[in-house]
């Protein structure tokens, strides 16, 4: 099985990237499924109906969420209908919409888990339990397990990919958008990456205008950030293969921009 990962898809520049190079990617790597972490795809701060719907009729079929899940309220008019979204699965009891899902590929079933990290981030239910949990649910399904663990720091992701080796498929790390150079397979199996990277503007600080983050950073005073609506654009994704097992076999990540253009 093929898979497709595209990081954090950021304001319209993200989406016109994703819609650029989707069909293209998926005629160079034919993935099984594609699935998009789209939790800044509205003006970087969470998602709408309409973009939802573009992303799936632009070949995407499963999204992810993080911590910006809720910045735009449009979310609750849909998510209680949104069968391809999920959020991290760690957000407290009650809270709307689902944290993993199971699609069909082919004749076969993938079990996909949102997880979302607590160093510096959110106070939220513990990722590794609940991790865990869904994890041991899925295996009595499909051996084909990925998570999107959207997570701040390093360590935490590391942790996560180790905890989980030999039980998830794939560990994929979200939410700092810098792509990490440190694909692998785990030695029980897992395919790993701290961080896929973002998909968005390139010339933004995160996806966001420059000026305002480092007035930030030189006077201590608040500030408005925006995100970037025009100008260079990156998309950072990974492709992985898993064996019959549902053992990561090989994982290989994508970085298309101008310093380094896509190859069909
Ligand atoms: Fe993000
Ligand atoms: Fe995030």
């Amino acid at each position: 099985m093929r898979l497709l990962f595209i990081g954090d898809v950021v304001g319209s520049l993200g989406r016109q990237m994703l819609s650029d190079y989707l069909p293209r990617l998926k005629k160079k790597y034919h993935p099984q499924l594609t699935i998009v972490n789209g939790e800044n795809a509205a003006a970087g701060r969470g998602i709408t109906e309409k973009i939802y719907k573009k992303f799936l009729q632009d070949g995407v079929d499963v999204v992810t969420m993080g911590n910006h899940t809720w910045d735009n309220q449009a979310i609750f008019d849909f998510i209680g209908d949104a069968k391809k979204m999920i959020r991290p699965a760690n957000f407290p009891v009650g809270t709307p919409g689902m944290g993993h899902l199971y699609v069909k590929v082919n004749d076969l079933e993938l079990a996909i888990i949102n997880l979302q990290g607590r160093s510096f981030m959110a106070d939220l239910d513990d990722p590794f339990r609940i991790g865990e949990q869904l994890i041991a649910e899925a295996e009595k399904r499909t051996p084909y397990i990925f998570v999107d663990f959207h997570g701040e720091t390093t360590s935490e992701k590391q942790a996560m990919g180790w905890f989980l080796d030999g039980r998830a498929s794939a560990v994929v790390g979200t939410h700092t958008h810098v792509q990490t150079n440190d694909a692998r397979i785990l030695p029980k199996g897992t395919a790993y990456l701290t961080d896929v990277g973002m998909t968005g503007p390139y010339d933004g600080i995160l996806g966001m205008k420059r000026e305002p983050i480092i007035e930030k950073f030189m006077t201590a005073m608040p500030r408005r950030f925006e995100v970037v609506e025009d100008g260079r654009g990156i998309l950072s994704a990974c492709v992985i293969d898993l064996d019959k097992n549902g053992h990561g076999k090989k994982i290989e990540t994508i970085l298309i921009n101008e310093d380094r253009p896509f190859r069909e």
